[in-house]
């Protein structure tokens, strides 16, 4: 038999294979499990995350199985034994930053001869591992978005072996369905709670397929009972997370099926005070049930995120996305009938490959014709793997996108100011996250709209529903004066948008 020291290093499923192959017993297996408690008992993880709000949930999910294994987890980089970059690869500057912060935590591990370890966890894991790896004594455990359940053993296998540990295996069944996030960068009013993971879509410009892997719906009952959990712990608002949420399916063992839209009716039902929102969806799926439970439920925000990427139906088409020019026109007038005020908010990509100028000017014209309250706007960059990165010429100047850019972003800025000026005189029923940015006496809130809010604390505070009136706006942000608190039971029954005469 081995000398117990030799088994420090041995991966779990090794350790099991082992004992399936009744070579160790049940004492050495304690002795193993008690080395690797012990290994860990006292490390400090620091997390560090980028991207989307995905990733901002599977960090907590990563905290979460950490704090398990017994890590503590650490606000301050300088505290840290372990720090993990949970990267992004959507968008090339995305990578780019996770580069440049590599490189600076290479000499901070230098300075504390090589006791820091470094893991690169999420997207960029699986296409990078190769280079990361190649950087050696750099990055010490690299991580896929389906693997953080092994993280404990991966730390632990380079600890004890000075050698990097590797998992980037993407699996069809990992939703971490089971796994409550650590929430330690909510305010306390707010949650995220993801429904499902991947994307089955492969829209031509995106990693995400690759990085992520196929669709899988987490299961209905785990996803209430965590909204019932937020509840009572006094949250006052989830936002339903995943790559393309409308196109959630779950079948329970009974063999019902729970569509996207039964899904936000239930969750709307677990607490009348509990706002409910969620992202991003694909207008391919945005059906009539779901826009009616969004007028139906009074706790659904009449808030939808329709990423539309472009005015024009043959970029739309190359851009594989499923729907037309005219479709998405008709989605969007469907949704303000059904939703009287709805706002909407988008995402649009200049300079996508073979973009014309003419087929600019119709991203520009279908804005005019949205008016989105809100929208993020990138420049097409061209993501490996994808299949604009095969078959496309990536063809427009830098300089062409640059302004094409610009433009649309300019557009955005003065449709979102116009709508915040509608808003002057209007009554909103703002729930309150905290102190505004720029001062401890003001309160920073969003509208059922989404709209950030700020007005005067008075005896107000976080987690409050108040019904304020507005009566001033910059681009981006709207200021209030409080009228009074509320419930959302009581603001449904009287109005979440009043119009009184405009403030001059
Ligand atoms: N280039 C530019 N923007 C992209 N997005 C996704 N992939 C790319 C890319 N290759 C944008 C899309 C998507 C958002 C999350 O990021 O607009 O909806
Ligand atoms: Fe990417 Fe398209 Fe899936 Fe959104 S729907 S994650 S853009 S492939």
């Amino acid at each position: 038999m081995e000398p117990i020291e030799d088994l420090d290093v041995l991966a779990e499923d090794e350790v099991r294979q082992r004992q399936a192959d009744k070579d160790l017993d049940e004492d050495q297996l304690d002795q193993i499990k008690h080395g690797y408690d012990e290994a860990t008992g006292d490390k400090q993880v620091y997390i560090e995350t980028y991207g989307c709000q995905m990733n901002v949930n599977d960090s907590g999910i990563v905290a979460s199985v950490l704090e398990e294994s017994g890590y503590g987890l650490t606000r301050d980089q300088e505290d840290a034994d372990v720090v993990l970059l949970n990267t992004c690869a959507i968008r090339e500057n995305a990578e780019r930053k996770i580069r440049t912060r590599l490189g600076m935590l290479r000499s901070e591990k230098e300075k504390r001869d090589g006791e820091l370890m470094l893991g690169v966890l999420g997207c960029m894991a699986e296409r990078l591992r190769e280079k990361l790896l190649e950087q050696e004594d750099l990055v010490d455990v690299v991580v896929g978005p389906d693997a953080y359940r092994d993280l404990p053993r991966l730390l632990y296998e380079a600890d004890a072996t000075g050698q990097a540990a590797v998992n980037v295996e993407l699996s069809k069944q990992e939703t971490y369905e089971d796994i409550q996030p650590v929430r330690y960068d909510s305010n306390g009013v707010s949650a995220y709670v993801s429904i499902m993971r991947g994307c089955d879509n492969m829209c031509t410009f995106c990693v995400v397929p690759f990085t992520r892997g196929r669709e899988e719906s987490r299961p209905v009952t785990t996803i209430l009972s965590e909204v019932a959990q937020l509840a009572e712990e006094g949250y006052k608002e989830v936002t339903l997370l995943g790559q393309n949420v409308n196109s959630y399916h779950y079948t329970d063992e009974d063999g019902t099926s729970v569509s996207f839209a039964e899904l936000v009716d239930r969750v709307s039902r677990v607490s009348p005070e509990m706002r409910v929102r969620y992202s991003t969806s694909h207008p391919k799926d945005c059906t009539d049930d779901l826009l009616k439970v969004h007028r139906d439920r009074p706790n659904v925000c009449n808030y939808i995120h329709l990423p539309v990427q472009h005015g024009n139906t043959e970029v739309l088409d190359r851009m594989r996305r499923t729907y037309t020019r005219e479709e998405y026109l008709a989605l969007t007038e469907r949704a303000k009938e059904l939703c009287p005020g709805v706002s909407l908010s988008t995402d649009l990509i200049a300079g996508f490959c073979g973009e014309t100028e003419e087929q600019h000017q119709d991203t520009l014209s279908l804005m005019e014709q949205v008016r989105y309250d809100h929208a993020y706007m990138f420049k097409y960059s061209e993501r490996p793997q994808t299949y604009a990165a095969r078959k496309y010429e990536d063809d427009v100047p830098e300089d062409v996108k640059q302004r094409r850019l610009e433009e649309i972003i300019e557009r955005q800025n003065q449709h979102a100011k116009e709508s915040n000026e509608e808003e002057i005189g209007r009554v909103h029923t703002v729930l309150v996250e905290g102190p505004s940015k720029k001062s401890d006496e003001q309160l920073f809130g969003r509208t059922d709209t989404n709209k950030g809010v700020v007005f005067d604390r008075e005896d107000y505070e976080k987690g409050d529903y108040v019904k304020v009136r507005i009566e001033d706006c910059t681009s981006s942000t709207l200021l209030g004066t409080a009228i009074e608190k509320t419930t959302l039971a009581e603001a449904a029954r009287t109005d979440s948008i009043t119009t009184e005469p405009a403030v001059a």
